[in-house]
């Protein structure tokens, strides 16, 4: 093992993505059929396949230095025959040597991360962190007023929201333009046939429920798309009302509980389909699935549960009487004390929160008493844990660099 190859010597331009890593040299490297087998010293390994390791050469070969993007075509692949022997060089990178004598150095940091499974989908994001009232009776709560110019205060924030479904920021100045500028401090907002942001407040013409001052049982939002938005964000500008609190339930915790204690419900949730459409005289999205879906493996949880845009059932007529049953009881149990966190909602506070996983509403609205004015806006997941992931990196890099 090249033990003398000191931490500090970072990875710059030398691995395919522009993160820092410190070497972390293999004790040793050796060539197995079609796989360089790389083992460290604390015992953890990586087979790498010959072709995975040709196309992950940094210079002329197949990464495209400016990008660090792959510039070769799979058609040009060799035989898995090219590579020749892998070693360990005295700088501690690793070394392979392929059929036509050329050589090519990766980088062991980089290597090491793969090893360690840091480079899948989620790494660098927190677990999730399932809650009822009684571990989390209120929003996690953030900075407002640093959040547009302070990355720790964005991280934390980003982490809870990511973590328990939602988070808060408090003091963000109740203007307009406060959601669109945390928007660009995150990444791209999701576009709907409602705007970019749009407006909830009781006062409009009513183009959805949310402008009616009818209170909102849990619910997620555009369960009429093929992919409904990741995440909502709603900012307060103005509340004068009495009423029109707002509350939040973890879809994880309301879904476990069904599954442990009324498995034919989370069953026929799983598996009966609804069609969901919105009734705009304009627009016609309609999808077809699942109140609960899991999705493929590693996908995040999906609730699809609007009930002013719940059409029809999808399903044969026999199935539906358990279909029903199956909905009150996954509603109240989402609309009850120990599952609902109730709060209100204060000019200058923003929540955001993942809008297929945490089911929100809030109660009836007076009407008589005042102003309720909320703006609000879709991000989707990818642009949550994108940010999250950079910060996070960025982070890291920066107490390497001090290490
Ligand atoms: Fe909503």
């Amino acid at each position: 093992m090249q033990q003398d190859v000191p931490l500090s010597r970072t990875s710059g331009d030398r691995t395919p993505d522009f993160y820092v890593y410190p070497d972390q040299p293999p004790a040793s490297a050796e060539l197995v059929g079609a796989v360089a087998r790389l083992r460290w010293a604390d015992g953890l390994e990586l087979d790498a396949y010959a072709l995975w390791l040709f196309e992950n050469q940094m210079g002329d070969v197949t990464i495209e230095e400016r990008s660090r993007e792959s510039k070769f075509d799979p058609a040009d692949f060799p035989a898995d025959d090219v590579l020749r022997n892998v070693a360990v060089s005295t700088d501690g990178d690793v070394i392979a040597e392929w059929a036509d004598g050329s050589t090519s150095v990766h980088h062991s940091g980089w290597l090491r991360h793969v090893a360690e499974q840091r480079h899948r989908p989620d790494a660098f994001l927190p677990e999730i962190e399932e809650w009822t009232t009684a571990e989390l009776p209120a929003p996690p709560t953030h900075n407002g007023a640093a959040v547009l110019h302070d990355d720790g205060i964005l991280l934390s924030f980003l982490h809870d929201a990511v973590r328990y479904g939602l988070a808060r920021l408090e003091n963000l100045p109740p203007e307009k333009t406060s959601l669109v500028a945390l928007g660009e401090r995150i990444g791209a907002l999701r576009d709907t046939n409602f705007g970019v942001t749009w407006p909830v407040s009781v006062d409009l013409k009513p183009t959805s429920t949310a402008n009616t001052p009818l209170p909102l049982p849990p619910h997620t939002d555009l369960p009429t798309r093929e992919t409904p938005p990741g995440f909502q964000m709603l900012h307060c500008l103005v509340n004068t009302t009495t009423g029109g609190l707002s509350t939040m339930a973890d879809g994880h915790a309301v879904v476990r509980r069904l599954e442990a204690e009324h498995p034919d419900d989370y069953e026929a949730l799983c598996t009966l389909n609804w069609i969901f459409f919105n009734r705009s005289p304009n627009h016609d999205h309609r999808w077809s699935g699942p109140l609960i879906d899991h999705g493929a493996p590693g996908m995040p949880l999906t609730i699809r549960a609007f009930h002013p845009v719940r059409g029809f059932p999808d399903m044969p007529i026999a199935d539906q009487p358990r279909a029903y049953a199956a909905l009150r009881r996954f509603s109240r149990l989402a609309g009850s004390d120990e599952f609902q966190m109730r709060y209100a909602f204060r000019p200058g506070d923003l929540v955001l929160f993942d809008n297929r996983r945490t089911l929100h509403g809030r109660t009836a609205i007076d009407e008589t008493g005042g102003v309720r004015e909320l703006h609000g806006t879709y991000i989707d997941h990818d642009e949550i844990y994108s940010r999250t992931r950079v910060l996070t990196r960025h982070r890291t890099a920066r107490e390497l660099r001090l290490a």
